[in-house]
């Protein structure tokens, strides 16, 4: 049984997350559930089907609403399962309540004992602590929020080889393969990682990341001035959360993917390509010293890559039907449009800088998303704020360029980057 904590478990990934855990019971326990506070009723409801004793909400304002107290009778309700009883009273020992608020309520919950794995899916920048917190535990941490990645990789993946070391010294590693303390849930990144299985990582010479080019795919930059957000929502083969909708579609969402290959599998820039595959059927190949290309398919559907972050090393019945490839019909390949959408390009140059760009870059991103889906800001403005901030930082602001060395630095450089960035809102 893996006992699990899921950061976000009310959006899109972290409602898939329990409906893996739904067809699992016998394999996944859901011992403690964070959300931000905007679907507290949902959240409540999920305490009760999956009887969690431990609960933290993100925001600090949600704990005065009707909601919460609703949320805090559901928890309360919950008695925790006599195996899972140390979890309570740890907790309660460092002065912790059952429902936690806000941003260091979260972080408590990776902290709790007789937790094995974090499934990370918060949104943003929001997520950094938690990932961090979570490997520095000696913690296995499934991945989707991409974004811990391209901010902190620096600091993220040398606590991931402490894990994967300690795992294998404790005899938790699978006799060959990754010892598995960072599993990628983006599916891209976990296409990636299932191609890597039993080759050398010397004799790889790309990665193939692919994209579906987004809804606006072949639009050019005057087609692109007076779009809504609504428009930007509607992804023509994922069904997302607001922010990854938007990063989607300006192909931001690819220039962060890009850095997490970077980080996750050692792998210079130049060496990771992305490719337009607009049916999406194909989530990422892998390129050998020999010509060989091995590519991961299989059916849109989120759920298959968290359950495999979730059963790595193994593999259970599949949560939903097979591909059927005499249904699939062509398979197209395109390279990305960067002049139209600037961000993919953006992303490239904050990566191979290095150091605090990333952070910064990410940081003007999120204004910028959240501005553009207020109708504070255009569409094509997400791109023109994310350079300034960027061109800013560049030349001394927030510090300037530094390498990344704590979590302190890079959340004040994150919150440098996102006062910069609402001065560019267009
Ligand atoms: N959706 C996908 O198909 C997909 C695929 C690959 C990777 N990802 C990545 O996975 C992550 C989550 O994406 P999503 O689409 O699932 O987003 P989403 O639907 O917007 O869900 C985000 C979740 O995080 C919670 N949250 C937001 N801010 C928080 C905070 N400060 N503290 C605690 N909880 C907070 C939200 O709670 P409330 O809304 O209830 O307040 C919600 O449960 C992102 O990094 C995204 O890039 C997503």
């Amino acid at each position: 049984m893996r006992r699990i904590v899921v950061l976000g478990s009310t959006g899109s990934i972290g409602t898939q997350t329990l409906d893996v855990v739904r067809r699992h019971p016998d394999k996944l326990q859901v011992v403690g559930l964070a959300a931000g506070g905007g679907r507290l009723d949902l959240l409540a409801e999920q305490v009760r089907e999956f009887g969690v004793a431990q609960v933290a909400v993100g925001s600090e304002g949600a704990a005065e609403t009707p909601a919460a107290a609703k949320l805090v009778e559901a928890v309360e309700s919950v008695r925790p399962r006599e195996r899972f009883a140390s979890l309570a009273e740890a907790f309660q020992s460092r002065g912790g309540k059952r429902v936690g608020f806000g941003p260091d309520a979260v972080v408590d919950l990776v902290q709790l004992p007789d937790v094995d794995v974090v499934v990370n899916a918060l949104v943003g920048a929001a997520g950094l602590r938690a990932s961090y917190e979570t490997l520095r535990c000696g913690k296995v941490l499934a991945l989707a929020n991409k974004e811990s990645l391209v901010v902190g990789g620096d600091l993220i993946m040398p606590l991931a080889a402490q894990v994967d070391a300690a795992r294998t010294a404790a005899g938790l590693a699978p006799a060959t393969g990754p010892a598995g303390a960072l599993m990628p849930i983006d599916s891209e990144h976990g296409a990636i990682y299932q191609c890597l299985l039993g080759e050398n990582p010397r004799e790889v010479t790309r990665l193939w990341v692919t994209a579906s080019g987004g809804p606006f795919r072949g639009r050019t930059r005057q087609q692109l001035q007076s779009i809504t957000p609504a428009q930007a929502l509607a992804h023509p083969t994922w069904n997302m959360g607001a922010k990854i909708s938007i990063d989607s579609s300006t192909l931001m969402n690819k220039g962060l993917e890009v850095i997490e290959a970077h980080h996750l599998f050692a792998m210079p820039y130049d060496r990771i390509s992305v490719v337009v595959q607009p049916q999406s059927a194909i989530h990422s190949m892998v390129e050998y010293a020999d010509g060989s290309v091995k590519a991961h398919l299989g059916t849109t559907d989120m759920r298959i890559p968290i359950q495999f972050a979730l059963s790595y090393p193994d593999r259970w019945d599949a949560p939903v039907g097979p591909l059927d490839f005499t249904k699939l019909g062509n398979l197209e390949f395109a390279p990305p449009d960067e002049e139209t959408f600037r961000c993919l390009a953006l992303a490239r140059t904050a990566g191979s800088a290095g150091g605090t760009l990333p952070a910064v870059m990410n940081a003007a991103n999120e204004v910028a998303v959240a501005a553009f889906l207020a109708e504070e800001g255009s569409y094509l403005g997400i791109a023109e704020c994310v350079e300034a901030a960027m061109d800013a930082h560049v030349a001394g602001g927030g510090g300037g360029l530094q390498p990344v060395e704590s979590i302190e630095q890079l959340l004040e450089v994150d919150a440098w980057a996102r006062e910069e960035a609402k001065r560019h809102v267009r």
